[in-house]
């Protein structure tokens, strides 16, 4: 497995690798890896001939009160683990070489990235967007994984390809579950024990959603109080948002029909959590004769 700090030599791969005309897959990540990314690994690994995976934390993704320096790091670990799920090319970038003396280029995608997680972490996707576009450019892959857990990104993420015309595939992978339900983030790893047990409240919540609409409720405001409620229940967790939008727009959607996402973020002390499902009416097939 190759590794690389710089740009250079990981460019100078890359061609050769392209001149074979093999596929290339990549997985951008800000590293202190799980089963979220290590899925998103094996299906790049399954999908393309070569498979990269960046390790970068993007500080221009954080806001001055966020989690940059305290953001988990492991790389150590993290080398390993891409050894193992048959990464071919580690990039691990220091800030400098991605963000030059003197940067000033940024890619927003606009209204999308207001709403949701926008709204509470402003300039937060347009940091995501800038660092993705550059990391495209660099490794130039055929198909990029995102996760289903960071619903928003990766819609940010299509629409930024489809109308940049940028040359490649995204796939979108789901949430990767504890066994317990506490979908996988490296930011669990600030919760205490009893923070932990009540992070938990977050998937029962998505849970009772679910439901709530397979018994035939299709109105969001109905749904998102049940979940306001049973939240509520559970002292010490402050509600962010619980929203229910449609996936292309993210705008809200008051009576459900077709694809909705329904999006939570919460605090649970100094740990911020989002979550998500989706919610789908069946498409009823009109029966002839
Ligand atoms: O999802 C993440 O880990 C980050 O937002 C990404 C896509 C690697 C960009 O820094």
């Amino acid at each position: 497995m190759q590794i690389h700090r710089t740009t250079k030599p990981l460019v100078e791969s890359i061609e050769k690798i392209k001149k074979e005309d093999k596929s290339i897959g990549f997985v951008p990540t800000m590293g202190c890896l799980h089963e979220g990314h290590l899925s998103l690994i094996r299906k790049a690994c399954k999908d393309t001939d070569w498979v990269v995976a960046s390790i970068f934390v993007n500080p221009i993704q954080f806001g001055p009160k966020e989690d940059f320096k305290k953001y988990p790091r492991d790389f150590k670990r993290d080398i390993e683990l891409c050894r193992i799920n048959g990464v071919d090319g580690v990039f691990m970038p220091q800030t400098k070489s991605i963000y030059e003396k003197g940067f000033s280029s940024f890619v927003n995608v606009e209204n999308i990235t207001d709403r949701l997680c926008g709204e509470s972490r402003p300039g937060h996707f347009r940091g995501v967007t800038t660092v993705v576009t550059k990391l495209f450019n660099i490794v130039q892959p055929d198909i990029a994984y995102f996760g289903q857990k960071d619903a928003q990104q990766a819609i940010v993420i299509k629409k930024m390809v489809e109308e940049l015309s940028m040359p490649v595939k995204i796939e979108v992978a789901p949430i990767v579950r504890e066994k317990d339900g506490l979908a996988m983030s490296s930011r669990n790893a600030y919760l205490t024990k009893n923070e932990r047990k009540k992070a938990l409240t977050l998937y029962r919540s998505l849970q009772m959603a679910k439901t709530l609409f397979k018994k035939g409720e299709r109105d969001s405001r109905a749904i998102i109080h049940a979940m306001r409620q049973l939240i509520h229940a559970e002292p010490g967790i402050k509600i962010e948002y619980i929203s229910i939008v449609d996936t292309q727009e993210l705008s809200f959607v008051r009576r459900i029909s077709g694809e909705v996402l329904v999006a939570v973020a919460v605090w649970i002390g100094k740990t911020r959590l989002i979550d998500n499902a989706i919610l789908e009416t069946r498409k009823v097939r009109k029966e002839r004769g």
